[in-house]
């Protein structure tokens, strides 16, 4: 299984914030926004992460998770994307990284409270995805369930109301996705929808659609990050990191201050 984590974007929303950083690098409590989901990644084993980075902000990006794992055999590569072109767009700048493999996709800015470390490990083939019910859908990728909770369709944002439902940014996929990236045509806002992949799956019987049951924070406004921040500390989801990760992020402080201390000395 490889791991691709989306951190490219302007995320205009977050502006001027995010005219010095990426939003993926603005800080939740007490680290970086991007260390949530690569947590995700790491607890569940996997080894081999792709990272999508936005022009502007690769430098900062590639100091401080260019090296950071690599003692603990865990490799971090880093794709530039220009122009974001769509969620799905990341297996076709992903390609040749994700070679024969699995791959599982979360969103740089996506803050889970869950574990999702069975459902990765254990994934075989076809497609999984999760649902959350939340109070605005209209902000995301919404799914509609029948009576018996099996997934009957997903759409991109819809304007109507069809679902409370929604799909955050965590999937898993099997090799096939980047042949069925490919097929995906620019939806009405130019973009290769996600959505689009997730029903390819559905049509085929092959989506399996998990239930999120802990705290999902998408950090995308003023307000989600925030959000993201108060709760990460009230439930101390920060606490709960995988210890290597842990052990990384307090060792690259140690080295830090003892640069700082070098300078002023
Ligand atoms: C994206 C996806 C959407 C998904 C959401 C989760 O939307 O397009 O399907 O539900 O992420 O965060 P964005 O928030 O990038 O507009």
């Amino acid at each position: 299984m490889k791991g691709i984590i989306l951190a490219g974007g302007t995320a205009t929303r977050l502006f001027p914030l995010t005219t010095t950083t990426s939003k993926q690098l603005l800080p939740i409590y007490d680290r970086q926004m991007i260390f949530y989901p690569l947590n995700v990644l790491i607890k569940a084993g996997i080894k081999e992460i792709l990272i999508i980075v936005s022009p502007e902000h690769s430098g900062q990006f590639l100091n401080l998770l260019g090296s950071l794992f690599e003692k603990y055999g865990i490799n971090i590569e880093f794709k530039v994307q220009p122009i974001p072109r769509g969620l799905a767009d990341a297996f076709i700048v992903g390609e040749k990284f994700i070679g024969m493999d699995n791959v599982t996709m979360i969103l740089g800015d996506n803050i889970f409270e869950d574990d999702f470390s069975d459902d990765i490990s254990g994934f075989k083939s076809g497609a999984k995805v999760f649902a959350v019910k939340v109070p605005d859908p209209e902000r995301s990728g919404v799914i509609v369930f029948d009576n018996n909770m099996r997934a009957i369709k997903i759409v991109e944002k819809p304007k109507d109301w069809i679902s409370d439902y929604i799909i955050p940014g965590l999937y898993i996929y099997d090799n096939r996705v980047c042949n069925i990236a490919k097929t995906v045509k620019p939806s009405d806002r130019s973009e290769l929808e996600i959505v689009d992949l997730h029903n390819w799956y559905l049509k085929r019987g092959e989506l399996e659609v998990g239930m999120v049951k802990g705290a999902w924070l998408d950090a995308g406004t003023f307000d989600s990050l925030l959000e993201a921040n108060i709760i990460v500390k009230e439930k101390n989801i920060y606490k709960h990191f995988d210890p290597l990760v842990d052990e990384a992020i307090k060792e690259f402080n140690i080295q830090l201050k003892e640069l700082a201390k070098k300078r002023l000395s």
